[in-house]
């Protein structure tokens, strides 16, 4: 190598630092923004996802630079290169799928939604980027911080924001499937028509067969059966929307929580499922929640929770537990929970 190639290549290896910084900082709102998403039902969920696809499109428009980075890299026999490979390809299938999904033209995949594919690449893509960032040394030099990368910067967050904007003009005028969706990016299926509702579970509960003679509720100092339950006729039309993608509005009916409850006090309402599946509420919210045992006039089936399943008018579907056996009021505070049920 000659005097002059050896010079170069600090420099070489400098350019990639803000390249790389900048990929650490648009993952890592991509990530959070997805998440935040998630937590609404209302619209900072739109905002959210806003920032959340500018920051998708960034990371894309990185892609010119990042190649350069890549082609060096994997030119280089180094172990754990491949490890990287898999990285990109789950951030490009991610992308992929989020993309698919907003525009219409997949939604749904066997069983599986786009939105799956989307979140489950992400999840699976986060070690390899701890292991990426944390493998590799990336040294911020006093030449980066230049008065050129900082609009390189502006640029290519302007290009991603122009770009999801004309994506969302596109996707509204020539009316695919997309433009349907509502401001969580879900999409309407089965509304006013119960057999037609999608089912759908957090993670890992597999349908439980409960017997309606044997099941019994536990509310309120007192258990309650699948009889005593029906003769209450509180009513509700609300939303579920589910983080797999779709929404659906129904009727329910059922007993709204401060009648089960009673005058019990505490600080939060725990609500437990026959799977072992649980989530807490507040305490104010109990006469806004309603333990349906019917939606559209009918019975709930196995699937969308019966005997008796949880309505929070809007929350994201998660919050809706089903197949519940167990209401109760303690004095922990309701956020003393995972954001994100862990089952
Ligand atoms: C870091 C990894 C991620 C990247 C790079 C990413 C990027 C994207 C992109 C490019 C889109 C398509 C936007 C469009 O075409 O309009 C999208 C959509 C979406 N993403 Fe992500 N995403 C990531 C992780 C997540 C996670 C972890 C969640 C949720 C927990 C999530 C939730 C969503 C939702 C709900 C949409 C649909 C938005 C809509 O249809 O309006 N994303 N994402
Ligand atoms: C969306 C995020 C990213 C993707 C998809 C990605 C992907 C890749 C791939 C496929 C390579 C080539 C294979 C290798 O050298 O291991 C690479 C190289 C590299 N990446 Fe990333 N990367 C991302 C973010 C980052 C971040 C956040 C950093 C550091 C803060 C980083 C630092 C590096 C470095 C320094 C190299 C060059 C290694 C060398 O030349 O030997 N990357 N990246």
């Amino acid at each position: 190598m000659g005097a002059r190639a050896a010079a170069r290549r600090p420099v070489a290896i400098a350019r990639g630092a803000p390249t790389n910084l900048a990929l650490l900082a648009l993952f890592a709102v991509a990530f959070l923004t997805g998440w935040l998403a998630f937590a609404f039902a209302t619209s900072p969920a739109r905002w959210s996802l806003v920032l959340h696809a500018t920051g998708g499109f960034a990371i894309l428009a990185l892609l010119p630079w990042k190649s350069m980075i890549v082609r060096r890299g994997v030119g280089r026999p180094r172990r754990g290169r491949w490890a990287s490979v898999l990285f990109g390809a789950l951030v490009l299938i991610s992308m992929a799928a989020g993309f698919l999904h907003s525009t219409g033209l997949l939604v749904y995949w066997g069983p599986l939604t786009a939105m799956d594919f989307h979140v489950g690449a992400a999840i699976a893509a986060v070690p390899l980027a701890i292991w990426h960032v944390a493998a590799r040394r990336v040294r911020i030099r006093p030449t980066d911080i230049s008065r050129r990368n900082f609009l390189r910067g502006g640029a290519v967050l302007a290009t991603a924001a122009a770009t999801y904007a004309v994506s969302e003009v596109v996707v509204r005028a020539i009316p695919t499937l997309g433009a349907a969706r509502r401001f969580t990016g879900s999409y309407e299926a089965g509304s006013y028509r119960p057999d037609l509702m999608p089912v759908s579970s957090w993670l890992l509960d597999a349908i439980p067969n409960l017997e309606q003679s044997a099941w019994r509720l536990r509310a309120g100092g007192r258990e309650w059966t699948y009889e005593e339950l029906t003769k209450f006729d509180d009513r509700v039309t609300a939303t579920l929307d589910c983080t797999g993608g779709f929404y659906s509005t129904q009727e329910w009916a059922g007993a709204r929580l401060d009648r089960l409850l009673g005058n019990a006090s505490g600080s939060s309402i725990h609500v437990t499922s026959a799977t072992g599946y649980d989530r807490r509420f507040p305490i104010q919210n109990a006469s806004e929640m309603i333990l349906a045992t019917r939606f559209g006039g009918q019975p709930l089936d196995a699937g969308h929770g019966y005997p008796a399943r949880l309505v929070v008018p809007d929350a994201r579907g998660f919050w809706w537990v089903k197949w519940v056996t167990a209401i109760e009021v303690d004095d922990l505070p309701h956020w003393w929970q995972s954001p994100f049920p862990l089952q």
